[in-house]
């Protein structure tokens, strides 16, 4: 039986979401974030004439949902990219326009599992936190080289870490004596920064750092705030495009691209609407939806999530 932190979030509803969009033959849903495959495996049963594109920037997730999806085989297309690299991605496979994109932000399971990875705070590792760790800088690289405005504005803008300043400087003062390396060293020294009173309410100390570093050596908001555009760009009429995001600087990314499309696109004082010129999108959640009280006691990982979901609409 698998544990609950492998149950992927919210599963029914966002089958629910994009199925209808998947029933045409040869209709094809990208999966953005393959990670295990969960979403994946559920949406391929349940939607039988679905082909899915399944991308993720982590060669060893791609390894491990191959062989989850293996009895799929024949609906499935696996493809090691960065997920703002969709448009290229589809073009080298031939395919316009499709039905579906779907996106589960964030790192897998597997992820924080394996220890080396460096994504875990609560153990001692590399502070690597690559998503491709096949390349590109990890999170020691940071810490080792980017000088102190740099790093407290990280800290700030991507960990909302109310002492990014101080933190700042002692990671540049720290590193002259001694490169970071390992994640102790840096839960070492939040621990002498951060002032006690502030580590007993701000829930573990380490928290907002390590998000602001996973950000950094990802390029998780720059790459997000094109991947999202391109995602809507991508789906033909009636296609439907769902974003599941774990924190509010992700969520209010997707908040804003999506209503950029769902307006419509005429001057607020024009009595009527001309043809060609409504909405681009409907929303098909209210606002952002959240897992249940029974959902979150099960699967921890669903307390944060925030699910947006927008269908295409007819050309007016
Ligand atoms: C939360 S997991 C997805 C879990 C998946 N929905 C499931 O049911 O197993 C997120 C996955 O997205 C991948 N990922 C994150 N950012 C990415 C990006 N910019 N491009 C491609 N893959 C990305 C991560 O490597 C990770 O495997």
């Amino acid at each position: 039986m698998s544990t609950p932190a492998h149950v992927p979030v919210l599963l029914d509803r966002v089958v629910a979401l994009v199925a209808p969009a998947l029933v045409r033959p040869g209709s094809v849903l990208i999966d953005a974030t393959l990670g295990l495959g969960g979403h994946s495996e559920a949406i391929l049963a349940r939607c039988p004439e679905a082909h899915v594109v399944g991308v993720d920037r982590d060669p060893h997730a791609l390894e491990l949902a191959g062989r989850r999806l293996a009895p799929f085989a024949e609906r499935i297309t696996l493809v090691h990219a960065v997920y703002d690299e969709i448009p290229r991605v589809l073009a080298d496979l031939g395919i316009d326009a499709v039905d579906g994109v779907l996106f589960d932000l964030g790192v897998s399971s597997m992820q924080l599992d394996v220890r080396e990875r460096g994504f875990a705070y609560a153990e001692d590792a590399p502070l690597d936190m690559r998503m491709d760790d096949s390349r590109g800088p990890t999170a020691a690289d940071v810490l080792n080289t980017y000088d102190a405005a740099e790093l407290a504005r990280i800290l700030r803008e991507y960990g909302e870490e109310r002492f990014a300043r101080q933190l700042a400087r002692a990671i540049v003062r720290r590193r002259d004596s001694r490169p970071f390396d390992r994640s102790a060293d840096l839960v070492e020294l939040l621990r002498e920064v951060i002032p006690a009173p502030a580590r007993r309410t701000g829930g573990h100390p380490a928290k907002r750092t390590f998000q602001a570093l996973r950000i950094e050596v990802n390029d998780e908001l720059g790459v997000l705030s094109r991947a999202v555009p391109a995602a809507l760009d991508s789906v033909g009429v009636g296609g439907r495009v769902a974003v599941m995001s774990y924190h509010s600087l992700e969520d209010r990314l997707v908040k804003r691209a999506f209503a950029a499309r769902t307006r419509n696109r005429v001057p607020e004082d024009l009595p009527v609407v001309p043809a060609g010129l409504g909405p681009e999108f409907a929303p098909l959640t209210r606002g952002a939806e959240k897992a249940s009280p029974e959902e979150i006691s099960e699967n921890p990982r669903a307390a944060s999530v925030r699910l947006r979901a927008v269908v295409r609409e007819e050309a007016a």
